[in-house]
């Protein structure tokens, strides 16, 4: 079986207009590839790792090319533990509203662990190198307002941070579905989800 990690950074649930465009996509990626199994990670339930002082030491070993040792290496089970989960997965979905015109700090506390030299990128001779190989993710975000306009790009810090910092792991095959505006009245809100949910489901049928 291949595994489909959605990782889920809204604290909301019935109410949450992200998680309404994730679930048509996930009803017609499933009913269409029986050979996947969904994992969730909710980050708003997960007690994720603070970075300590001890913890940070940890990524300069790896940075300086050594392996953890002793107490830095048992301060770092619990980051290890997260760097594989994610590693096991074959695809990834993320579902995110947009919080200050970028990621939800839940989201952020969450790359801030996972992304550790020698497990997910290197630097090289010739740069930087990202080791999460030949795996897609799909992107489903919220937005209150709306960022399609050109003179409102610049206020968009979501996705291209995700693409970005994705794309220093290795993950450069990212789709984006972006809802919005959620938060300029009910009637244009409808419309949107409907349209992003029509998105999602063509989406789930082409992958
Ligand atoms: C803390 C917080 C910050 C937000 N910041 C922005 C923002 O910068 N830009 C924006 O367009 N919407 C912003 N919103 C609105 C949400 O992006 C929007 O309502 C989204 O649909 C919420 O998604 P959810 O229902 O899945 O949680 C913010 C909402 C919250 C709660």
């Amino acid at each position: 079986m291949k595994k489909l990690l959605h990782i889920i950074a809204t604290p909301r649930t019935e109410e949450s207009r992200t998680l309404q465009v994730s679930q048509v996509f996930l009803k017609v990626f499933t009913e269409k590839h029986t050979d996947w199994v969904v994992e969730e990670l909710d980050l708003s339930n997960e007690q994720l790792p603070f970075l300590t002082a001890k913890r940070v030491d940890g990524k300069y070993v790896l940075l300086g090319g050594k392996d953890l040792y002793g107490e830095l290496k048992e301060a770092w089970q619990e980051i290890v533990a997260h760097i594989e989960r994610f590693k096991s997965a074959d695809a990834y979905l993320i579902s995110t509203p947009m919080w200050n015109f970028s990621i939800p700090y839940s989201l952020k506390h969450y790359l801030d662990v996972i992304l550790q030299p020698k497990y997910l990128f290197r630097y090289t001779a010739a740069g930087v190198e990202g080791l999460v190989k030949n795996k897609s993710m799909v992107v489903i975000t919220s937005r209150g307002g709306d960022y399609t306009s050109p003179k409102m790009h610049g206020a968009d810090f979501q996705e291209p941070y995700l693409r970005f910092v994705f794309g220093f792991i290795g993950i450069t095959d990212i789709t984006f579905i972006n809802a919005q505006p959620m938060d300029m009245g009910e009637t244009l809100q409808a419309q949107k989800i409907k349209e992003a949910q029509a998105r999602a489901k063509e989406l789930a049928l082409q992958l």
